[in-house]
């Protein structure tokens, strides 16, 4: 793979429009699945999701008292998606599809505003959980019925991956239903099938959900469990996995545990689960924040990158793909208000160097 990611200093550049930029290039050479993915993570990039649904946004912007219409939930995307030196953190961005609809300040799609700057835009393609009838606080997520054409849809558009969650809770210490576990990774296999059939690179995202009272022992039980189903999922639905990414949540405490999980705890459950469920030919792991303060995430997520460094012990691309770490001190700056725009996009990108740096 020949790409050329220019190094460009934050805030040195003004962002331009460059219609022959060279992942557009790239990508008229029709890269296999396995060379996107390794194209986002060049230079140790991340990936940032900026893809919180409607109903994730509304919550958020109630919180802090802004009114959640297009204008705004448009604006909000703004600061991210138009930081300058964007690039030098992040090889893709997820979107959500309202956003993908929606234009940057100079009039382009936000999609074409990514490829532009050689990040590769992806597309949020879940349509959010659903409860499991007869398993009380379980789902299932939803989005599969007209997935082929709306990958066909965004294949035109120049996207090339895409993402799927699904949730599981931990109760208590009781660990995520078979029936549950079964079901989740079965449609995540099905999504990832039908993703590469249409050429675009899938994210499957089982997470344990970070906001519940157990020990980082049941995290890495759970965790364990759901990442072998899906991997064995995976091989029979026949997915080719050097062309998919892995998102999943680290191994800790959930949040509401009486001991939190120190980082180097976090490191070494988080590594040793990988290594014990991760198909060694995987395109590349990537880890979700899952509600963990920015500082917290970003500080588990250099122990886990260090550690593996010095120990060598994973064979494929370990990453970020961060929401709520990334975005939130920038939205708690911005607050709905034009004027502090700037403000939060500095925000933004200060974060984004302690995750990434
Ligand atoms: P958080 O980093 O906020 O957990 O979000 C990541 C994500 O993509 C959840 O689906």
């Amino acid at each position: 793979m020949n790409i050329v990611v220019k190094e460009s200093k934050v805030g040195a550049t003004k962002v331009k429009k460059n219609v022959d930029s060279a992942l557009r290039r790239y990508l008229l050479a029709n890269p296999s699945l396995s060379d996107l993915v390794q194209f986002i993570f060049i230079n140790n990039r991340g990936i940032l999701a900026a893809d919180e649904s409607g109903g994730s946004i509304a919550k958020k912007f109630a919180a802090m008292k802004i009114e959640d219409n297009e204008k705004n939930r448009r604006d909000y995307r703004n600061i991210f998606l138009s930081a300058e030196g964007l690039e030098n953190y992040c090889g893709g961005v997820i979107m959500f599809e309202e956003t993908a609809a929606q234009k940057a300040d100079n009039g382009q799609l936000f999609g074409d505003l990514l490829l532009d700057k050689n990040i590769l835009p992806g597309i949020k393609l879940d349509r959010g959980l659903v409860e499991l009838p007869n398993f009380a606080g379980e789902t299932w997520t939803r989005g599969l019925d007209d997935l082929a054409e709306r990958l066909e849809k965004y294949f035109a558009m120049g996207f090339r991956f895409a993402k799927w969650r699904a949730a599981f809770q931990i109760v208590g210490n009781k660990l995520p239903s078979a029936t549950a576990m079964d079901l989740n990774t079965t449609i995540l296999a099905v999504y990832a099938s039908l993703c590469q059939n249409a050429g675009i690179v899938p994210i499957v995202e089982p997470e344990v959900v970070h906001d519940g009272d157990y020990n980082i022992e049941t995290c890495a039980l759970a965790t364990t469990k759901i990442i072998k189903m899906l991997m064995e999922k995976l091989s029979e639905y026949r997915v080719d996995l050097t062309g998919t990414i892995l998102k999943c949540n680290m191994v800790l405490a959930g949040k509401k545990y009486v001991v939190q999980s120190s980082s180097l705890d976090v490191a070494e459950a988080t590594i040793s689960v990988l290594k014990n469920t991760v198909a060694p030919k995987i395109g590349a792991v990537v880890f979700l924040s899952g509600g963990q303060t920015p500082e917290q995430a970003a500080k588990n997520f250099h122990a886990i990158k260090n550690l593996n460094l010095s120990e060598g012990v994973l064979p494929f691309p370990v990453s970020f793909s961060f929401a709520r770490a990334l975005q939130d001190p920038a939205l708690t700056a911005w607050c709905g208000k034009e004027s502090n725009f700037g403000v939060a996009q500095k925000e933004f990108v200060k974060q984004l160097q302690r995750v990434a740096e």
